[in-house]
């Protein structure tokens, strides 16, 4: 009788709730992380405002962050989203959030990011989306990473210009957040269209 050969491959729902770059620590948050998360939204929210809308001094409360975390954790259980802390492999401290979204269609994740102002202009965000984008294409079913940002927004396009995203279109979209056009851009990262 002749042997069958059998390829066993695992299937894989969720990223790593750790990465660990050459300078950062890339987190699953807790509810520990909590009043960290809201002190950074409360300094940075002047930053974060023109182009996140959520940023307000509701989401500065602890009490606010206590239960985004909790949501994003179950959001984490059900595959949902992959929501993350930035720390400074070296002291520890807060440097901001990244995460990733299955809400784009199938095949595709979206990822998402924000920095405190102390660690802007550092390229903490682009070795931080470079480790999350590679972690996000082992996922089961993903062969597409996007970031999605307003064409007024240049940091934030910069990231996935420098990472090696492609832009794949630009929609007009309701403006969401004070300094958006409602141009918006559709980076796309896809190894096996390039
Ligand atoms: C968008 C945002 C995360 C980008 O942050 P950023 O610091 O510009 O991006 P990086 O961390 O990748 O750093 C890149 C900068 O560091 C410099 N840099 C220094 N060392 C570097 C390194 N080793 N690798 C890459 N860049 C490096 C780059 O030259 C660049 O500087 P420049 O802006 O003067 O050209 C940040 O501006 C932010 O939080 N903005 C507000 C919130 C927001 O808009 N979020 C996105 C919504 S779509």
């Amino acid at each position: 009788m002749r042997g069958v050969a059998v390829r066993l491959t695992a299937m894989v729902f969720a990223p790593p709730d750790r990465i660990v770059t050459d300078r950062l620590v890339i987190r699953r948050e807790s509810a520990d992380d909590a009043a960290v998360v809201a002190d950074a939204i409360d300094r940075n929210r002047t930053r974060l405002l023109p182009w996140m809308s959520w940023a307000t001094g509701e989401a500065a409360e602890v009490s606010t962050q206590v239960a985004r975390i909790a949501g994003a954790s179950e959001q984490w259980d059900a595959g949902d989203m992959f929501d993350y802390s930035i720390f400074d492999l070296v002291d520890g401290s807060f440097m901001g959030k990244i995460g990733l979204h299955r809400r784009i269609g199938p095949h595709g994740i979206e990822l998402g990011y924000w920095l405190d102002a102390e660690a802007e202009g550092r390229g903490v965000m682009t070795e931080a989306t470079t480790a999350l984008m590679k972690v996000a294409l082992e996922l089961d079913e993903i062969d597409r990473v996007e970031i999605h940002c307003d064409e007024a927004n240049l940091r934030s396009q910069a990231v996935p210009r420098r990472v090696g995203f492609a832009l794949d279109r630009i929609e007009n979209r309701p403006i969401a957040a004070a300094s958006e056009t409602g141009r918006h851009m559709v980076w796309v990262y896809q190894p096996d269209c390039r």
